[in-house]
């Protein structure tokens, strides 16, 4: 196994290599990704949608985050675990968002915190850095805010709007955020977010030129088909193939061909016979 991956590699990485990332919410998962070498492992509060069936994000809370933060963690050994920041657990003073970041480290054992937002956050992210906990920033479609955008749509297709995301990247990266997540943006404008700040950009649906990506790991293996936005690559079907294992079962216990003998145990010859002989407890009676 190579050495576990620290802030300062991810942040060394700019310019030279694209850093990989993907959500995990679990054990296995959070196994397989770590195995496979990928960069950072997002625990993020798309777990409300991807894992728990809600409708948007809003309505996972600390508890939630810290439970599969666990479960995450107790499984890797090089990638970075991000656990993001849930809905309400950081926007209402910078007390409660140094205290809910600490719970996601010392609880979670997370090694970094998400926050979505842009210069609204700035006393935020400045008062948890300043805790020693690295900050992951998130900007463009920021789905805790999806309401006050009219959905989950593409942000900073005009120009004043593109430039006013630049301003709010540079000061996220000045207050010390050590990457920054970009969700829907356009291509463009992504590149020029990407060379005009020190630390890598991390994108999702925001074009090739980020200096990594993202993805939810239920899109990438098709397990999360409620809608499937365009930036999404679905590398396989899981959902289908599930589907077929699980129908294949039910027909093999209603035809009574599973289990059948390799999935069963048995007596030795002479424990059944003895087994037959003696003759049954009457102790009950
Ligand atoms: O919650 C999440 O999974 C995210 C990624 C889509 C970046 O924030």
């Amino acid at each position: 196994m190579s050495q576990a991956l620290t802030v300062p590699d991810l942040i060394a990485a700019k310019g030279k290599r694209k850093l990989s990332v993907l959500t995990a919410y679990d054990y296995p998962t959070a196994l397989i990704l770590d195995q496979n070498n990928l960069d950072m492992i997002l625990v993020g509060d798309s777990l409300a949608m991807a894992v728990l069936g809600h409708e948007d994000t809003i309505s996972v809370g600390m508890w939630e985050m810290i439970h599969h933060t666990k479960a995450v963690t107790r499984a890797v050994k090089r990638s970075l675990v991000i656990a993001d920041m849930p809905f309400l657990s950081y926007q209402t003073s910078t007390e409660t968002a140094v205290l809910n970041a600490g719970r996601l480290l010392k609880e979670g054992r997370a090694q970094a915190v998400k926050l979505e937002g842009s210069q609204n956050i700035l006393p935020q992210v400045q008062a948890i850095v300043n805790a020693g906990i690295p900050v992951q920033g998130h900007i463009g479609l920021t789905p805790q805010s999806a309401g006050q955008f009219g959905g989950f749509k593409v942000q900073g297709k005009k120009a004043e709007a593109a430039h006013k995301l630049i301003e709010d990247a540079q000061a996220l990266v000045e207050a010390g955020c050590f990457s920054l997540v970009l969700e829907a943006i356009p291509a463009e404008l992504a590149a020029r977010i990407t060379e005009s700040i020190t630390v890598p950009t991390i994108g999702i649906g925001a074009g090739p030129d980020c200096d990594g990506q993202v993805l939810v790991i239920h899109d990438l293996i098709g397990l999360f088909e409620r809608f499937v936005p365009r930036f999404v690559k679905q590398y396989e079907n899981l959902a289908q193939k599930i589907g077929q294992a699980v129908s294949q079962y039910r027909q093999e216990v209603e035809e009574g061909n599973f289990p059948d003998t390799n999935h069963s145990f048995s007596m030795s010859l002479d424990e059944f016979k003895k087994f037959h002989e003696k003759p049954q407890s009457k102790d009950n009676e």
